[in-house]
């Protein structure tokens, strides 16, 4: 069975494969019933917008039947498991689970019940693979390679998953990664990936090809202080001065939501350099090709 549980671990030649099919998809702005007479399990226990309808809209487009679980209507309320409501909703015929959930590793764990391929839609502070794999869409756009490309990933890198699944897949395809965040925030597990740190934004931008930020995730902040906003800024958020000063050709990005005046301003997020709104368009693509490669990965739609 096929999981897409991360991208540690993952093949660089089913990456690559992904990144090829999700352009193609895109390309041909696809609609085919690849997948008709499917179904496939959204099961959100956390909030989401873009990660939520884009899978919701992949399914329509390959033919799939979405089952979208609403936890505040549902038996969760009555206390069931997760692994319980899983179970139920293949018994009513999902052939396959996306889900996203506050829980680190809960999607490798229903992955090894057995039941049926798992997606994994952003697990806690684990990883969030779906949205690495179309940020590297968004960048292979733009620079048609990854290799010695130099990508800054600016923030609130402790409480990412996408910092991590991103810089995981940055290194692998041979990307340069520069990391900066309050000291607070920093993640020392991405400097063994091989990623360097820096201490300000301001140290990041004159060499950055790609500007990934980040939002402060207060909701897993847990027991830790939220930073100071005045030094927040002061450090680590992009201005439009400072996107002035990025080089010829870079590019901005960000994973949303977008808390405008913290971490970057309204006149960048909205400016030439955004590629923001791309980055959602190609969340549709990218999980099409997700839902491909674990449920028909003989297709070559
Ligand atoms: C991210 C997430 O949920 O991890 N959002 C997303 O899926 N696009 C990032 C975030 O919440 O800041």
């Amino acid at each position: 069975m096929r999981h897409f549980l991360g991208i540690a671990g993952v093949e660089p030649s089913r990456l690559r494969a992904l990144i090829e099919r999700a352009r193609d998809l895109r390309d041909e702005a696809a609609w085919c019933d690849a997948l008709r007479h499917r179904a496939v399990a959204l099961v959100f226990l956390e909030p989401s917008t873009r990660t939520r309808f884009s899978f919701e809209m992949a399914c329509h487009r390959l033919g799939a039947v979405p089952l979208v679980f609403q936890p505040e209507t549902s038996s969760a309320t009555k206390g069931e498991t997760v692994l319980d409501t899983v179970r139920a909703l293949g018994a009513v015929g999902a052939d396959a689970l996306v889900i996203r959930c506050g829980e680190r590793g809960l999607p490798a764990r229903l992955a090894a019940r057995g039941a049926m391929p798992v997606i994994n839609a952003g697990d806690g502070v684990g990883e969030h693979p779906t949205q690495a794999l179309l940020d590297l869409v968004t960048i292979r756009d733009h620079f048609d390679r990854f290799d010695g490309l130099t990508v800054g990933i600016v923030g609130d890198l402790a409480h990412s998953r996408v910092a991590r699944s991103d810089a995981h897949a940055l290194r692998v395809l041979g990307a340069r990664v520069l990391l900066s965040s309050p000291p607070a925030m920093a993640d020392p597990s991405l400097l063994a990936l091989g990623c360097e740190a820096r201490d300000t934004v301001d140290d990041v931008l004159p060499e950055a090809d790609v500007l990934m930020m980040l939002r402060i995730q207060r909701e897993r902040l847990g027991a830790a202080a939220a930073p100071d906003l005045h030094t927040y800024r002061e450090g680590w958020a992009l201005t439009e001065a400072r996107a002035a000063r990025l080089r010829d050709g870079a590019i901005v990005m960000h994973p949303g939501p977008v808390n405008r005046g913290v971490e970057i301003d309204d006149g960048v997020a909205d400016g030439p350099r955004s590629v923001i709104r791309d980055q959602v368009a190609h969340g549709v693509y990218a999980r099409m090709a997700v839902l491909l490669d674990v449920l028909h990965p003989e297709c070559s739609a």
